[in-house]
């Protein structure tokens, strides 16, 4: 398809599109095709099969085969589009951020799950607003796990840390699209580190007010305190070795940081969870994602006396995919 074919209309424009990408060999090439014509023309699906008879402009028209063939060069759509849904909320993506996959949305379930039972156990009202409840998010990338339960819980505190700068960019701007950046503080951090930081210096009393003998609260304090309800991650658990068995348009388009652990894979697991018991109340929760062979090397990591009530969920494909468990 050339700028110069004009009057194509919707059902040969969406025809041509999935036959360029099914020749390319692109998985859910008819999904992928629908998605960039729907982008290109600002309509949703219900639109397109109603109106196949309605004509494309050439502009239009021009926009959707350049998408495609960037698409069947290895690009993700979500990086043509701008955007990805998680958790029923839209979120912003950039080659700067991992693009949030359906299976993390079980990090989602198994946080708000074990926060239900805590409170139930604690002998509170069901109703779960977030109310007094500190989270930490770990390696946030876009944002969508610290964004989807800043929604879920709305009177909860969150800290969210990346170690890319570029990363806490796209997670602020989706922040603010999901008006939840007043509760969730973006810090850029390896792991933890900088929650401690940034708690001490809150934690300091504050100028003129050092006889006051109510220490100031701070959601924060230092690095030894626990202080956290509920520490999720989702984090880098692809080993290296694995790096060319990955699907190119995730080994060539989304950030090594966000993908890689280490050789293995699951290297990271051993600093998060020994972080993760300095910063947790006892009986604060820790829910993680897994890589799909990550469970041997992980679980062993969250034995007694520090951790209890360890739990595994699978996710649709049967892979065990959520570890999480509870500080004694
Ligand atoms: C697998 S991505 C997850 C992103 C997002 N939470 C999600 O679920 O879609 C891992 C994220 O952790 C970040 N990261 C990698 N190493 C880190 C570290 N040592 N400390 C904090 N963040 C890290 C990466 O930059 C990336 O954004």
């Amino acid at each position: 398809m050339s700028a110069s074919e004009s009057h194509i209309d919707v059902r040969s424009a969406l025809k041509q599109g999935l036959a360029q990408l099914r020749e390319a060999h692109i998985p859910s090439f008819t999904l992928a095709a629908e998605l960039l014509l729907l982008h290109v023309l600002g309509r949703d699906r219900t639109w397109l099969y109603a109106h196949p008879e309605e004509q494309v402009s050439n502009a239009d028209a021009e926009r959707f085969f350049a998408l495609l063939a960037r698409h069947a060069a290895g690009e993700p759509t979500q990086h043509l589009t701008g955007k990805q849904e998680f958790w029923g909320l839209e979120f912003e993506v950039t080659p700067d951020v991992l693009i949030p996959r359906p299976e993390t949305e079980h990090v989602i379930e198994v946080a708000l799950d074990r926060l239900a039972v805590r409170e139930r156990r604690a002998g509170r009202k069901q109703t779960l607003t977030g109310e007094g409840l500190q989270i930490a998010d770990i390696g946030t990338g876009s944002g969508c796990i610290a964004i989807a339960l800043a929604k879920e819980l709305p009177s909860a505190t969150i800290y969210a840390t990346d170690v890319s700068p570029a990363a806490l960019t796209v997670a602020k701007r989706n922040g603010k699209r999901h008006s939840v950046s007043d509760r969730i503080h973006f810090l850029e951090s390896n792991l933890l580190d900088q929650v401690s930081v940034v708690g001490a210096q809150h934690a300091a009393p504050p100028l003129g007010n050092g006889s006051s003998s109510t220490p100031r609260q701070s959601p924060v304090t230092n690095h030894q305190s626990p202080l956290f309800d509920l520490i999720a991650s989702n984090p880098p658990y692809i080993g290296r070795r694995e790096a060319a068995t990955l699907m190119r348009e995730v080994r060539d388009h989304e950030p090594e940081v966000a993908l890689y652990g280490g050789e293995e894979g699951y290297e990271l697991y051993a600093n998060l969870i020994t972080q993760a018991a300095a910063h947790l109340k006892p009986g604060g929760i820790l829910v993680l994602e897994l890589g799909h062979n990550s469970l041997p090397a992980v679980q062993p990591l969250l034995d007694a006396p520090a951790w209890t009530n360890v739990g595994v969920t699978n996710d649709l494909a049967g892979i065990p995919r959520v570890l999480a468990a509870e500080r004694t």
